[in-house]
């Protein structure tokens, strides 16, 4: 049997990033969890920000934001990204991040975050509780400790994290099977046995 809930928004597991917002020299990072890819190509993003949010302006303002992707390791900074203002702290200090010049936008890069993508703002769609930035990724940037000799990017080391109803979760467990494996041919299942061997 199943319960029917009273809460709307229990799609699970989300990615919970770190926004960084603003410049180099006054910037800003928010922690949100409304956020997915909706294009292919180009490579289409967005997240949903509150409008009280300080950073809810400074993206407005700037039409320029990065996702970087959050570790184990940078589990507690997401979380204290995500209950102190920009406002009042400068949250790359209190949460000992360092700021990297990104390529293509102005607002800082996470340093300690394997994954950077740089956004562009396309346009915004404005919802009763979230302003919707829509956005076009317009360069990534992967740590090359994850990527292999054959450009192979091996996501399963990152040990990155997930937002589940209000709780995170490490994503470091074994690989169940990758996109595509529930139709494979037994010959291609064998090579990948082989591959994964060595
Ligand atoms: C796990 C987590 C996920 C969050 N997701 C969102 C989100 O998707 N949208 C949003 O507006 N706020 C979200 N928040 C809340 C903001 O990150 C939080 O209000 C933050 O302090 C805003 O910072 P700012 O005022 O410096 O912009 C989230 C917070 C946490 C801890």
């Amino acid at each position: 049997m199943k319960i029917r809930s009273k809460e709307g928004p229990l799609l699970a597991p989300l990615p919970t990033v770190m926004v960084s917002c603003g410049t180099m020299e006054e910037s800003n990072i928010i922690t949100i969890a409304w956020s997915g890819i909706i294009n292919s190509n180009p490579p289409m993003t967005y997240v949903s920000v509150q409008r009280s949010r300080h950073s809810h302006d400074i993206i407005a303002e700037r039409g320029e934001f990065v996702i970087n992707l959050t570790t184990t390791e940078l589990a507690k900074a997401m979380d204290f990204c995500g209950v102190r203002s920009g406002r009042d702290i400068d949250k790359f200090e209190a949460a000992h991040l360092t700021r990297e010049a990104a390529d293509e936008v102005s607002a800082p890069m996470i340093a300690e975050s394997p994954v950077n993508l740089e956004c562009k703002v396309t346009e915004v769609k404005s919802f009763p509780s979230h302003d919707m930035f829509i956005a076009e990724i317009v360069a990534v940037h992967i740590d090359d400790k994850y990527v292999s000799d054959r450009g192979a990017y091996d996501y399963g080391s990152m040990d990155l994290v997930a937002f589940s109803h209000g709780k995170y979760y490490r994503l470091h467990s074994k690989e169940l099977g990758f996109f595509g494996y529930s139709v494979m041919k037994p010959k291609t299942a064998k090579k990948r046995r082989k591959a994964l061997k060595k």
